[in-house]
């Protein structure tokens, strides 16, 4: 049973309190942990009565993520579980892209999301008119873009992936004979795939690259963007260093969207429930976690017994608009609504279609 769902069983907010007091004792100040259970108690109460579900990315911050959450996980499980909802009303606790993902995959359920400004530097980094100049330099080419993008952006996709399962989907469309793929719009995600899949990366000439003058017949390579996660960009080598001189018994998990040579210095990269999995299963003396760094706390509440380490001057500023204040609003007040267009959401269903398909 998850902290969540053990939280959610409470009878009352003493009870509520209790629970989170339990797990999120030593992350929590007690003063703040008070007030967050009585916004659990109701939020949870509430979610009943409105036959409301609520998703959870892991980067939620510790009170919320283990008291309100129907289900947690990566961008890919919340995506697949959303797909699945009966639920009249999905809060998505989360950015807002993700969001999107589930309006897409459920047009006619109510998806609120409890912060407008809940954005992502990557998300903000395309547009669907930068897609179409790609596509124009680069003719009957497929383009595969992170889930981290807008509805706009989903729509120009032929498929669409995540942390988990990027090096597969670019894998299958090689397999399937394409030379070259459009790989859209994280520049360290692609660096990172084209790493896996032994390609290369070719800049578009729409940025400042030399376009299709830099490709060669029969390679396998990538066309990528210039966008970055403000977050994961930041973790250096020398962080790893400097950490392990200190603790030379570290295990270091970081997140995909981290330059490659992080990743190469890294034992282990995987999505965010990859890591979370990780640290779960596999005994280690102590653990460097390098990703947004709300989801160490996430990860000692679940596994008091771990020692887990993590810079915190990293924190997603994206993520941590979302709090318990405002997901009781949301639901109260029944914002702030997501809604697409029409068209969007069938070309945007298509693209994640095609990639829970190949999942
Ligand atoms: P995951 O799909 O691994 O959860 O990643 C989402 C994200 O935004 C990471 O920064
Ligand atoms: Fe976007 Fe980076 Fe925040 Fe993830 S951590 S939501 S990629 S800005």
């Amino acid at each position: 049973m998850s902290n969540a769902t053990i939280v959610q069983a409470s009878k009352t907010v003493d009870e509520t309190f209790e629970h989170m007091k339990k797990m999120l004792g030593k992350i929590v100040p007690e003063v703040e942990l008070r007030i967050k259970a009585e916004l659990a108690f109701k939020i949870n109460q509430l979610k009943r009565e409105k036959n409301a579900i609520i998703l959870g990315h892991n980067y939620m911050d510790a009170a919320l993520f283990n008291s309100v959450p129907d289900h947690v996980g990566d961008s890919l499980a919340l995506a697949r579980l959303s797909a699945e909802s009966d639920a009249d009303i999905i809060i998505f606790c989360g950015v807002k892209f993700m969001a999107e993902t589930a309006k897409i995959l459920n047009p006619s359920r109510t998806v609120l999301i409890p912060s407008r400004d809940a954005g992502c530097s990557l998300a903000a980094s395309i547009t669907a008119e930068d897609v179409r100049k790609v596509k124009a330099e680069f003719p009957g080419v497929p383009v595969v873009t992170y889930v981290n993008c807008y509805a706009e952006v989903k729509a120009e996709t032929d498929v669409c992936c995540t942390s988990s399962n990027a090096a597969k989907v670019a894998m299958h469309l090689f397999d399937q004979g394409h030379d070259q793929i459009i790989f859209l719009p994280d520049a360290y995600l692609t660096q990172n795939v084209a790493g896996d899949c032994g390609a290369e990366i070719v800049f578009p000439k729409v940025i400042g690259g030399p376009g299709k003058d830099a490709l060669v017949d029969g390679k396998k390579t990538l066309i990528s963007w210039n966008g970055t996660c403000e977050v994961h960009e930041k973790f250096s080598v020398d962080d790893i260093t400097t950490v392990r001189k200190q603790f030379p018994d570290t295990v270091v998990l970081a997140h995909p969207e981290c330059k490659r040579e992080v990743i190469m210095e890294a034992d282990y990269s995987g999505s965010t429930s990859g890591m979370v999995k990780y640290v779960r299963d596999v005994d280690a003396p102590r653990y460097l976690i390098l990703t947004e760094c709300a989801m160490g706390d996430n990860i000692i509440a679940e596994n008091p017994h771990r020692e887990v380490l993590r810079l915190c001057s990293h924190r997603c500023p994206h993520m941590g608009e979302i709090t318990l204040e405002d997901t009781l609003d949301a639901l109260e007040n029944n914002r702030y609504e997501i809604t697409l267009p029409e068209d969007l959401i069938t070309r945007g269903r298509a693209s994640l279609d095609r990639m829970l398909e190949i999942n």
